[in-house]
């Protein structure tokens, strides 16, 4: 085996017997003494609990859950200490608890996803929330083996990466600690409780009524891991790489390894040695060789304690990383090695990329070169996936969104999922990494102000050391709306304090609040780095634009818009009259209260927001703005303003299951303009009452001339005028038959496109996503497959609702379906579903030990049945 493939297998279980050939000294690592990462995903017994079933909560747990947070308390007087008395004990923590009778189950896990949805008006979960039950306790057990030698000679710790929400564990029947925010990622040591043998692991999560003002997911939602480790050993997200002086000739490293013991009596000394290797870019694999090393370093850290290691090198020729489309996300690992005498005794990969960031009165530059920001907000579920955390369905989102010409992500309102960070830097897509939705003062009544005060310092400072080794990640956020931004000084306090946290965790970032209220003059404006507007910037209503008033007072710091437009819709539903402005209030008109749909014209968005027309021209007007992230990408569960009672957002470009909506080429034809595409609407398929109607065509294209055809006959040319994005004929009349649109850009022949009056609905046609026909075994793989309901020519039905049923044969199962429809409450795992305006997704995984072929048929009555095949790799 190579050091190469030995290092390149993500540092989960590292080899046995592991000879490294790139030190002069042999130095011999053995299972033994170096790290070893395992999944605890698989195997636990889960039972919810609507009401409260154990009398236990948070709050009277609290004082053995504080002290889980003290690594990251700076001011040791501040440590809660853990107290000598027991806790309460719990009977479901009890090792010898029966749990036969409760659900198995593998993680990540969110119960809440299944439904069913609760369509009651006053529903105990309402429609922010996503109408699903994402209320109440939730208990999760599981059992692992320790050796003997886990017990006497290693740290044994739980990694969460993400548990909604107020986690506690019990191992043994012991509390071990616990963490609230649901959206962290934390640490337990499991080490004093541990023992030979079988060990049982119980975990409580909490997820009270009105605790977000959106979908949170319920559950154990991301990874857990157990990591064994040697006593001394790099800590907790223990390394912090930084690049200076960086040239096309060399750059210069400064590397910090936090190096932790966790003997109770023994001081170790220990040398530390890190060698740096190139990440190949389509491969993942690591070179053969180092490509530089740190110089090496001996500390002793006594027992119970931590000392911090810092070197310096100077890398040569550094290959940088950089957002797409202009730059490469070239990315390096670091390979740290504790040595205690010859041998290795804990080995831990640390990931960067060496890269430049500026930030000024004119926005961002990466290594030099100004990229203007063309962001999405994205909440952090995956539609009828809930929020399980799934690497195939966050690849899909981002590639989605990277294919439109997006280069950047703001993580809404709270840290995302390791792994989301991970594709980021693979995939060059700069991030805005938020923490937090709320500080002390609630939005709504059980969010994070409950436990803000306590909270806060361990919550931010664990979140930066976590994120801050990603290149991907070029501006912190550290709240959203926050109403501390109208209260004066008292919010400027709290922002400056939290700030000033952030600051000693991470030097080389700017960070920014998304601010809709916190004026220009304002006191709390001037506490952010780089200024970030929701909505505001743009203009809101009648007000604005605003970003001439904030660039008069702060003239060199970067203006961004955090939030922009907010235009909500339907996708494939028009309606009538279209507004003959460039945007419209929603809450006024396009909209159709009966069946709550909003008209997909993208004119019309929420009070305070714009459509990206409208949005696209105050930026364009003002171009020392650094950019915009849209609300929102994807549409995403909970939020469906402006229909309380439907279950899913309004606001993405690209609906819930996975489709385009007409928005999404708008957005194209701006950010990525050399796609010869131009894009039709609406579909062309109307009653004979809409015969003679006027039935406005709109079509987005990167193209600057534009002539409409509606059945051979010319509707006139058009060019786009300086700040318009889309072609408008707004007179023509409704007669079935073709519309077709030549376009053409700098005079030459661009795109075309045709929109046809389709015949009746014959058969259902099966695509999978990316045209990929293979899947793993295992459950973490999965297929997306859209249907389309067309007609005898193949044409897409636009209007058609045919009730499809799904089923799946060999060694695959149904997740769940979908269709885009925010109103459906047809709960996700239901294998029937009715198209919505002719689409519809299932997704599909391979059962562990599946092989062969899968077949994933859809029917539904009248129509011939669709099907694709599958193979399992
Ligand atoms: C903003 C808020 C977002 C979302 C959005 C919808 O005010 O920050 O979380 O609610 O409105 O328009």
């Amino acid at each position: 085996m190579t050091v190469s493939s030995l290092l390149s297998n993500g540092g989960k279980l590292v080899a046995l017997g592991l000879l490294l050939l790139t030190n002069p000294v042999a130095e011999v690592a053995t299972t033994h003494d170096v790290r070893e990462r395992i999944s605890l995903n698989p195997g636990w017994k889960f039972k919810r609990f609507e009401e409260n079933p154990d009398d236990i909560s948070y709050a009277k747990l609290k004082a053995w859950i504080l002290p889980t947070g003290n690594n990251f308390i700076k001011d040791s007087s501040k440590r809660p200490v853990r107290p000598s008395a027991q806790p309460p004990s719990v009977s479901f923590a009890e090792p010898r608890f029966d749990d036969k009778s409760w659900e198995s189950l593998d993680l990540p896990h969110d119960w809440a996803v299944k439904g069913p949805f609760l369509t009651e008006k006053y529903s105990i979960i309402g429609g922010g929330e996503g109408r699903l039950p994402i209320h109440g306790v939730g208990w999760y057990r599981r059992t692992f083996t320790a050796t003997r030698d886990d017990v006497t000679s290693k740290s044994v710790y739980l990694d969460i990466d993400g548990a909604m929400s107020y986690a506690m564990v019990w191992l043994n029947g012991n509390l071990v600690g616990g963490w609230p925010y649901g959206y962290a990622s934390f640490r337990l040591d499991l080490t004093p409780y541990l023992k030979a043998g079988t060990n049982n692991i119980a975990i409580r999560v909490d997820n009270a009524v009105a605790s977000s003002r959106f979908y949170s997911g319920a559950g154990i939602y991301r990874n857990v891991w157990l990591t064994k480790l040697s006593k001394t050993h790099v800590g907790q997200d223990g390394t912090y790489i930084t690049s200076k002086d960086v040239s096309a000739k060399s750059a210069t490293l400064d590397l910090v390894v936090a190096v932790e013991n966790a003997a109770s009596k023994k001081s170790e000394e220990v040398e530390v040695v890190t060698d740096v290797y190139v990440r190949d870019t389509e491969t993942g694999k690591l070179g053969d060789k180092p490509v530089a090393s740190f110089p090496r370093a001996k500390v002793t850290v006594k027992a119970g304690e931590q000392e911090s290691v810092k070197s310096s090198l100077a890398l040569p020729n550094p290959r940088l990383w950089g957002p797409r489309p202009s730059q490469e996300p070239n990315l390096y690992v670091a390979v740290t090695r504790l040595l205690s005498g010859r041998k290795t005794i804990d080995k831990y990969e640390t990931r960067f990329g060496v890269r430049t960031l500026s930030y000024s009165g004119d926005g961002l530059r990466v290594n030099g070169e100004r990229i203007y920001i063309q962001g999405v907000n994205q909440h952090h579920d995956f539609g009828s996936l809930g929020s399980a955390f799934n690497v195939r369905a966050a690849e899909r989102q981002f590639e989605m969104l990277t294919d439109l010409g997006v280069n950047s992500v703001r993580t809404s309102h709270n840290p995302p999922a390791r792994e989301l960070l991970d594709m980021a830097d693979e995939m060059g897509i700069l991030m805005l990494d938020e923490i937090f939705d709320t500080w002390a003062v609630a939005k709504v009544v059980n969010d994070f102000n409950l436990i803000f005060n306590e909270w806060y310092e361990a919550d931010l400072r664990s979140f930066i050391r976590r994120d801050r080794n990603h290149p991907s990640v070029v501006i912190w956020s550290y709240g959203n709306e926050v109403v501390e931004q109208r209260t004066g000084t008292v919010g400027y306090n709290v922002s400056m304090k939290l700030k000033s946290i952030l600051r000693e965790e991470d030097t080389t970032r700017m960070c920014t609040l998304g601010a809709n209220n916190a004026g220009p003059n304002d006191e709390f404006t001037s506490s952010m780095d780089i200024i970030g507007l929701n909505y505001q910037g743009e203009g809101r209503g009648d007000v604005g634009p605003l970003f001439p008033d904030f660039h008069k007072n702060f003239p060199d710091t970067m203006i961004i818009s955090t939030e922009s437009s907010s235009v909500v819709s339907s996708r494939g539903t028009y309606l009538f009259p279209v507004t003959p402005g460039n945007s419209a209030n929603v809450s006024a008109e396009g909209f159709d209260e009966d069946n709550m749909h909003v008209s997909a014209y993208d004119l019309y968005a929420v009070p305070w927001g714009a459509s990206p027309d409208k949005v696209f021209a105050a930026q364009d007007a003002y171009p020392y703005v650094g950019g915009e992230y849209v609300w929102t990408g994807w549409d995403y569960l909970g939020e469906p303003t402006p229909f309380d009672m439907a279950r899913s957002s309004y606001f993405g470009f690209i609906d819930l299951a996975g489709f385009p909506k007409d928005r999404y080429y708008l957005y194209q034809s701006r950010w990525n303009p050399t796609v010869k595409m131009a894009h039709i609407l609406p579909h062309w398929n109307w009653a004979d009452d809409r015969v003679g109607e006027v039935t406005p065509v709109h079509v987005f294209s990167a193209a600057d001339e534009a002539e409409l055809f509606v059945n051979g006959k010319s509707q006139g040319i058009q060019k786009k005028e300086e700040l318009t994005y889309r072609f408008r004929w707004d007179e023509v009349v409704y007669a079935p038959g073709e519309l077709h649109v030549v376009t053409w850009k700098a005079g030459k022949p661009w795109a075309n496109a045709t929109v046809r009056t389709t015949g009746d609905a014959a058969a259902l046609k099966a695509t999978t996503y990316r045209e990929r026909t293979t899947i793993k075994a295992g459950g973490e793989d999965l297929s997306f497959v859209s249907i389309a309901v067309v007609d005898a020519k193949g044409d897409t039905v636009p209007l058609a609702s045919d009730k499809i049923t799904f089923s799946v044969s060999g060694g695959g199962e149904i997740v769940s379906t979908d269709n885009g429809d925010p109103t459906d409450m047809v709960p996700f795992p239901s294998h029937e579903r009715k198209a919505f305006n002719g689409l519809a997704l299932v997704v599909v995984r391979a059962k562990s030990g599946a092989s062969g072929k899968i077949t994933v048929t859809a029917k539904a009555e009248g129509l011939k049945a669709a099907e694709v095949v599958l193979t399992v790799e």
